[in-house]
């Protein structure tokens, strides 16, 4: 028996120590935490109970018979952050590049499995250089099994990925399919093909950096929903991004006890709108003003600027927010905001979150950039995204909404249960200017007439008094009571019961 413990020992002793000390030592001169370092860190102390430690790869090829690494090159198991229960896989780079072989996907997948049965989040943390090259097409079929159940998890339980490491070629594609992807500047990068590849084939010369660092899939791709500056931040905050998430779609999201009174009134937000309306104000400052103690998890902050979307609480309870941003592009919608605001909605959607919507929206943006991108397709997404909604849906419109982007913005039209506005809001099919140049085309060239057509069109719509006589406006609330009226409507929604009907699954515009 001792010698079995003694033996048992030595072996989870060679397991820790993964791909040896020389190994570990250039991972940390690179900046990394090694693969067990990553799970200390991201989980609570002593919660990780690792799965398949003496694992090893069935590979006799290339002399691989004789390289026999307990582990495989994936540390996988399940702990606590904050005291709830999550999976998680972190491949090890010191372990044969992080790469993946049929065993190493076989612990994937197991650990993926038992957590959709159970019905917690999974957290994958890749490091690795790809398929096993030793094992050829085993490793691809490895890959593909884990795609599998990355589509059958989706939307069942929430998935992270963080990339803090090499993750290129075919492995781009189950982060791609996982919820969230979060990326460490500098020491991490996602392509389908590297700059040398690109060079042969297009002649681009590009930096592993610049074709598939954090910078450019937060900016440029938004492949990528935000970028920290080293592994300890990045873990970090994922700990903080967890707390706002519902461990499954069985679940409401978590309950966060908080001292902020409900009834906290903003007199500050009373002056937010400025009176001439073309002058932008931050939206920022009014979601940080409505949520419990002004914390606010973003999503994407610099990409699409013009729409803002995160979780956020309210009465200690878990939201959705999606606002425009006027600061940016006046906070029109476009193709990219669209995109980015759809798939929020649908997450939001997926995991019983309910979404609270700031509206100030002149439009679409117009052109031919747009147009020859499909914009009609892609601004459908939103549209699509959040009529197919079931979960409580609060708007509150604190400016324009114009035209179409109107209807799309969680309007009362897209069964939206409860929307206030401000009384600063103008609900129109457009602006006064452009309205009138079309209706009184007649008077143009007249600059008095055309303003005070202007003027007339003004009084009569630019406010909030049109929609909420045909009701669709519920109440115009004063700006300083924000917080207490979606809070309200927030606690009215709880058990909020709606139905799409019977399908196999609709086909939004993809
Ligand atoms: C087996 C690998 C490996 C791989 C790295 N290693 N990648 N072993 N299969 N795919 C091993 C190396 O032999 C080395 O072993 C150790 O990992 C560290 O690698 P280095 O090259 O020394 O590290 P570094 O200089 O940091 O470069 C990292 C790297 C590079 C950029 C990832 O290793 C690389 O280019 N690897 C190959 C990437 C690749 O082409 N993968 C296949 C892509 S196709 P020792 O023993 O020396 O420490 C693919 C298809 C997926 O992935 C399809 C899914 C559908």
């Amino acid at each position: 028996m001792q010698d079995i413990i003694r033996r048992l020992e030595e072996m989870r002793e060679q397991a820790r120590m993964g791909g040896g000390e020389r190994r570990i030592e250039t991972q940390h001169e690179k900046g990394k935490l090694t693969a067990r370092e990553r799970i200390a860190a991201l989980l609570d102390e002593d919660s990780f109970e690792e799965y398949d430690m003496f694992v090893e790869h069935d590979c006799n090829e290339f002399g691989m018979a004789e390289q026999k690494i307990p582990g495989d090159g994936v540390v996988t198991g399940h702990g606590t952050i904050e005291g709830r229960q999550v999976f998680v896989f972190s491949q090890d780079f010191t372990v044969f590049g992080g790469s993946l072989s049929a065993a190493h996907a076989r612990k994937i997948v197991k650990i993926m499995e038992q957590a959709m049965k159970v019905g917690a989040p999974v957290i994958g943390i890749n490091d690795s250089g790809g398929a096993r090259i030793q094992e050829g097409v085993a490793s691809l079929a490895g890959y593909a099994d884990v795609f599998q159940l990355n589509v059958l998890a989706s939307g069942v339980v929430p998935q992270i990925s963080l990339i803090m490491g090499p993750c290129a070629g075919g492995a781009v594609y189950s982060p791609a399919m996982t919820d969230f992807i979060f990326m460490v500047k500098d020491t991490s990068y996602m392509f389908v093909t590297g700059p040398d590849v690109v060079k042969t084939v297009t002649h681009e010369e590009v930096t592993h950096e610049e074709l598939g660092g954090a910078v450019t899939h937060t900016t440029k791709s938004s492949v990528a929903d935000e970028a920290f500056e080293n592994d300890v931040e990045a873990l970090l905050q994922v700990r903080r991004f967890m707390s706002f998430l519902p461990a499954s779609n069985r679940e409401k999201p978590p309950v966060s006890p908080t001292e902020d009174p409900v009834d906290r009134a903003e007199p500050s937000l009373d002056t937010l709108v400025p009176t001439d309306p073309v002058k932008p104000y931050d939206i920022k400052e009014l979601i940080e003003k409505v949520v419990d103690e002004g914390d606010f998890f973003e999503l994407q902050p610099d990409f699409a600027r013009n729409i803002v979307t995160g979780f956020g609480r309210m009465d200690a309870k878990t939201v959705g927010i999606v606002a425009n941003q006027p600061m940016v592009l006046a906070g029109c919608l476009d193709i990219d905001s669209s995109r980015k605001a759809a798939r929020f909605v649908r997450f939001c959607d997926c995991f019983n979150i309910p979404i609270v919507t700031f509206v100030d929206v002149p439009g679409f943006l117009p052109g031919t950039d747009q147009e020859y991108g499909g914009i009609i397709k892609q601004g459908s997404k939103l549209l699509y995204a959040f009529a197919e909604a079931t979960v409580p849906k609060v708007t509150v419109i604190t400016r324009k909404a114009y035209g179409g982007a109107y209807d799309v913005m969680s309007s009362k039209h897209l069964r939206g249960d409860v929307n206030y506005a401000w009384p600063s809001a103008e609900i129109a099919v457009m602006g006064p200017k452009g309205a009138v140049e079309i209706i009184f085309r007649q008077d143009l060239g007249d600059e008095k007439k055309i303003e005070e057509r202007a003027e007339e069109y003004r009084e009569r719509f630019a406010n909030p008094f049109v929609a909420g006589s045909l009701g669709f406006i519920d109440d115009v609330i004063m700006p300083h009571n924000t917080r207490l009226r979606v809070c309200r409507a927030l606690k009215m929604l709880e058990n909020k019961k709606l139905e799409n009907p019977w399908k196999k699954h609709g086909n939004i515009p993809l």
